[in-house]
């Protein structure tokens, strides 16, 4: 019998190495055409859907190759297929000496009616984490979900790295000294006995590696802590993506800002010394159609105290992630630049502190944005909508023929619908279907809501053209009306992850702290605009 080869390797190797972002952890992922049986590795990871007492496919060859021992725990109830159950089975070679896997972890899948990518990703993500648990340095596993699962061969592998290098993620570097610690899965070998499907498997590795780099390096930059990263280190971040990518890559500084008239940025960043950076990157995938273009805006207040209008202490230390928006957008071009759609990208990130500061601004200010409106500062812990409107109205400014924001917004979006669904704004149906079939696609939840006309009214003020907050009812959609002001009829969307870029507890492929989301319906949306 022919020894395993590989057949193809794309290798994720430490792409990042950003001085205010931590070591990226090498997780080699590469493919292999083999007989499962045949594979020299720490652990072999087959699976099983609900209901199957014969296993068929990769899992029945391993099941043969043990004498039935799979099926066996079938039977016996050890084994049920049911979503997330793990049995590791030890196979050493002196009791089965045709069969190379010192281990073999059997994943539960759940019931293959329901069964998709993101069950892929949450499979993949308990299995890397029972992998490290148990010491494995060197995995090989099958593509879940290609078999009886009906999926497509190459999503089915681009989901099954995302969970492996999603699930596997830990933010460690200010851990200096748990020395228990468990140390990663060095390697994660995808196997594949069918030839002809090599090399789809191989280019599903290649994108899931782009898209969870990407995803991986929103999630450093959100768990960041504030002192660490100010707006001068986002801009750096930016800068280094730019360069590694071959990305245009500009900043303007407060000066210039001003000169342009975003008085609304500027009043937000005012009450704190960290000087403001507003960044903007862009990719060229279509240099023959300029008009052919999406930008995307992030929020990016570096940390948002509340200012004047201060917040109260506890949960304060979370806002250090209130960039989250503008980390998803630097992220996504990122991962953008490396998969080349047909399509021009624009990422701006109006970064700066919320501060209050001797010279902060105060509620009852009125400012004027870039457009020309004025705003009257009802409470100045609404900032993120005026970065937006500047944002914005530079975008406009510059040709922008689709806007989607991204942003950290409002309080309100948990409110209405919890926090594993983020709330869609938008004024066109087109593009706002866009982002909500990406979203699916991708397993990042978002739900439309609407702008109707009797909220926005509550975002009318008395002595200017607007206020920037509008009372109690309804606070995300006030918050996403007073942005569409600005918008004006330019195709827009507007996403609020307020309550979906970082969680308490981990769920799936989302560890505790920062998520990435939407990094990936960002990058997936890109490569379909510009497929
Ligand atoms: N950054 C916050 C929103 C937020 C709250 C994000 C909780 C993540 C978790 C935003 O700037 C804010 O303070 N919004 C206010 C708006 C209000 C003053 C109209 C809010 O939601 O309370
Ligand atoms: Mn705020
Ligand atoms: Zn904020």
């Amino acid at each position: 019998m022919q020894s395993p080869r590989s057949a193809s390797t794309a290798v994720v190797r430490s792409l990042h190495n950003h001085s205010k972002v931590q070591e990226q952890y090498l997780l080699e992922v590469v493919v292999a055409q083999s007989d499962v049986t045949e594979i020299d590795v720490d652990v072999l990871v087959v699976n099983l859907f609900e209901g199957v007492t014969k296993p068929d496919g990769a899992t029945g060859a391993v099941d043969s190759a043990l004498g039935g021992v799979i099926s066996e725990l079938i039977s016996d109830g050890e084994i049920t297929g049911s979503a997330s159950e793990l049995t590791l089975i030890h196979t050493p070679n002196s009791a089965y000496a045709n069969f190379k896997p010192a281990r073999v972890l059997v994943a539960g899948l759940g019931s293959s009616d329901s069964f998709d990518t993101d069950g892929i990703r949450r499979v993949s993500a308990s299995v890397i984490r029972k992998l490290r648990s148990s010491g494995v340095k060197h995995a090989a596993t099958i593509v879940h979900g290609a078999g009886i699962g009906g999926l497509e061969t190459t999503s089915a592998a681009q989901a099954t790295v995302e969970g492996a290098l999603l699930g596997a993620y830990r933010f460690l570097k200010y851990r200096t000294t748990d020395k228990k610690r468990k140390a990663d899965v060095g390697k994660l070998t995808i196997v594949e006995v069918d030839s002809s499907k090599v090399a789809d498997i191989s280019s599903g590795i290649e994108r899931g590696v782009a898209y969870s780099h990407a995803e991986i390096l929103a999630r450093d930059l959100v768990n960041e802590p504030a002192n660490k990263l100010a707006p001068a280190d986002l801009a750096a971040t930016a800068e280094k993506v730019a360069k590694e990518n071959d990305l245009d890559y500009t900043v303007l500084e407060e000066a210039d800002v001003a000169k342009l008239g975003m008085g609304a940025y500027i009043g937000v960043s005012q009450g704190g010394p960290r000087p403001l950076k507003f960044i903007h990157m862009s990719y060229e995938g279509d240099a023959g159609d300029p008009q052919n273009n999406l930008w995307l805006i992030g929020k990016g207040i570096t940390f948002d105290s509340g200012g004047i209008s201060i917040k109260p202490g506890a949960g304060m230390g979370k806002m250090k992630g209130d960039m989250g928006g503008g980390a998803s957008v630097i992220a996504a071009i990122q991962a953008i630049s490396q998969l080349k759609p047909k399509l021009n990208v624009h990422v701006v990130c109006a970064a700066t502190d919320n501060m209050p500061g001797g010279s902060a601004q105060r509620p009852g200010d009125v400012v004027t944005a870039m457009n020309g409106m004025t705003i009257e500062i009802d409470n100045t812990d609404a900032e993120g909508r005026l970065t937006l409107a500047d944002a914005i109205g530079y975008a406009k400014s510059r040709g922008a023929e689709r806007i989607v924001d991204v942003a950290t917004l409002t309080g309100a979006a948990r409110i209405a619908l919890g926090d594993g669904v983020s709330p869609v704004f938008g004024n066109d149906d087109e593009l706002v279907n866009s982002v909500l079939d990406t979203s699916t696609t991708v397993g990042e939840s978002m739900w439309r809501l609407p702008l109707d006309s009797v909220t926005k009214r509550q975002n009318a003020s008395k002595i200017a053209d607007l206020k920037n907050t509008g009372g109690r009812g309804g606070g995300s959609t006030t918050a996403a009306h007073f942005i569409a002001d600005f918008a004006g009829d330019t195709p827009w969307v507007h996403i609020d992850v307020a309550a979906t870029s970082m969680l308490d507890s981990t769920r799936g492929w989302m560890p505790a702290g920062a998520t990435g989301v939407p990094t990936r319906s960002l990058i997936e949306l890109a490569m379909n605009l510009g497929g």
